[in-house]
């Protein structure tokens, strides 16, 4: 594979490009030799609806609306997107603040939050990850401080997983009542696919309202079907005062970020907060996702079925994988990790993955599949069958 020389020379990137992209289409995309591979990954859930979508694409093409629209000004589509994410999102959100990405939506809930409560404190999962923020990152993993000292000081972490103990540390930090914000992925895509119960998840919401906190859900990853349901919030009966999302709004088509809010930190926002984003709903973003939301609407019903379908296909096929031990399988809709507890082999394994034509990710030990949630059955074999071929080595 060559990386070309302008790119290493002028691209500043924090790690070694594996590819060279010059394709995309369905689920595979080919590099500069026009090699074709199977992509487990999508982006990390960005192309949920696969590469190239027509209906996305069609609206992509055909976009005849303003080159851009100032911040200041009023656009009909954006209270056309703003209604439409609204009318499926958890209760409670009502309303909407434009972002360019998931980054900028997680640093915008962040404000919202000390704006509303006039506090200035965060919680947050230790090893979590929000975006490249200094306020996202500042929520994100510890480690990030060792070279950024500046981070925002007031973020305290909760060791995972969310179990009675992490719920008895949440109970104390947030019964000192100077936290403005919790915030999590439902369903942490991040974390290799980690969640808590039920149970965890309403009581943590639960002593959130009890201590005037807000429950920040960031679905930036886990949101528009990524894990069976259209919001991760849905499969606990969440809902939080703040959603953020981006990513799968426009399959990868354009940027966008979106903040989800209720009526009462909307307010707050407009009084005393700064959402002014140049670019956040550019117009021809704003069609997409308008595009995206309609078509997640109408065909919601059988998406998630083939969701479910074929995530149990995937389980089946997981289990008869020649691993040395079984592995931990943890899976929800198309968000799917496989746990060795070894992460030399499962690098090892993705490597030879990526060699073989498939396209996966590791996590802390775990192979994280994340494919299009409309990928096709022959497709979803093929991808399986390079996997089998590369455990064996
Ligand atoms: C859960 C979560 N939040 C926020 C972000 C940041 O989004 P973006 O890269 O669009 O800024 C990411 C990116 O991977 C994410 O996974």
């Amino acid at each position: 594979m060559a990386i070309p020389r302008a790119v290493r020379r002028y691209v500043v990137s924090d790690r070694e490009p594996e590819l060279q992209i010059t394709r995309s289409s369905g689920s595979h995309v080919f590099d500069e030799r026009g090699r074709r591979y199977v992509d487990f990954l999508t982006g990390w859930c960005v192309g949920n609806l696969g590469w190239g979508h027509p209906p996305l694409e069609r609206v992509a093409r055909s976009f005849r609306g303003p080159d851009y629209v100032y911040p200041g000004y009023a656009y009909e589509p954006w209270g056309e997107l703003a209604q439409l994410l609204v009318s499926v999102a958890p209760r409670g959100l009502a309303r909407c603040a434009r972002a360019t990405g998931g980054s900028e939506a997680v640093d915008i809930a962040l404000q919202a939050a000390m704006i509303h409560t006039g506090r200035r404190r965060f919680l947050s999962l230790e090893d979590s990850y929000h975006g490249n923020t200094i306020g996202a990152l500042s929520v994100g993993e510890s480690s990030y401080r060792e070279h950024m000292p500046a981070l925002l000081p007031n973020c305290a972490k909760i060791r995972t997983p969310l179990d009675e103990r992490a719920l008895e540390r949440i109970r104390k930090r947030l019964a000192r009542r100077d936290v403005a914000a919790f915030i999590f992925e439902p369903i942490s895509i991040n974390l290799g696919v980690t969640e808590p119960t039920r149970e965890i998840a309403q009581e943590i919401q639960r002593l959130c309202r009890r201590f005037g906190t807000m429950l920040i859900a960031d679905e930036v990853a886990s949101g528009f079907g990524r894990t069976g349901r259209l919001f991760a919030c849905e499969h606990f009966d969440l809902e939080p005062d703040i959603m953020t999302v981006a990513k799968a709004l426009t399959g990868g088509v354009s940027g966008i970020g979106a903040v989800l809010m209720t009526e009462d930190v909307a307010a707050s926002l407009r009084e005393h907060g700064n959402v002014y984003s140049t670019y956040g709903w550019h117009p021809r973003s704003t069609a997409v996702a308008i595009a995206t939301m309609k078509y997640l609407i109408r065909r919601r019903g059988p998406l998630l079925r083939g969701v479910e379908r074929m995530s149990e296909y995937f389980r089946e096929r997981f289990l008869q994988m020649p691993f040395d031990d079984e592995p931990e399988l943890r899976i929800r809709g198309m968000a799917l990790a496989v746990d060795i507890h070894d992460e030399a082999r499962a690098d090892a394994i993705q490597k030879r993955c990526r060699r073989n034509g498939l396209l996966l990710d590791t996590n802390d030990g775990a192979l994280l599949l994340l494919p299009a949630l409309t990928i096709a059955r022959d497709v979803a074999e093929e991808g399986l069958d390079l996997l089998v071929e590369s455990i064996a080595g």
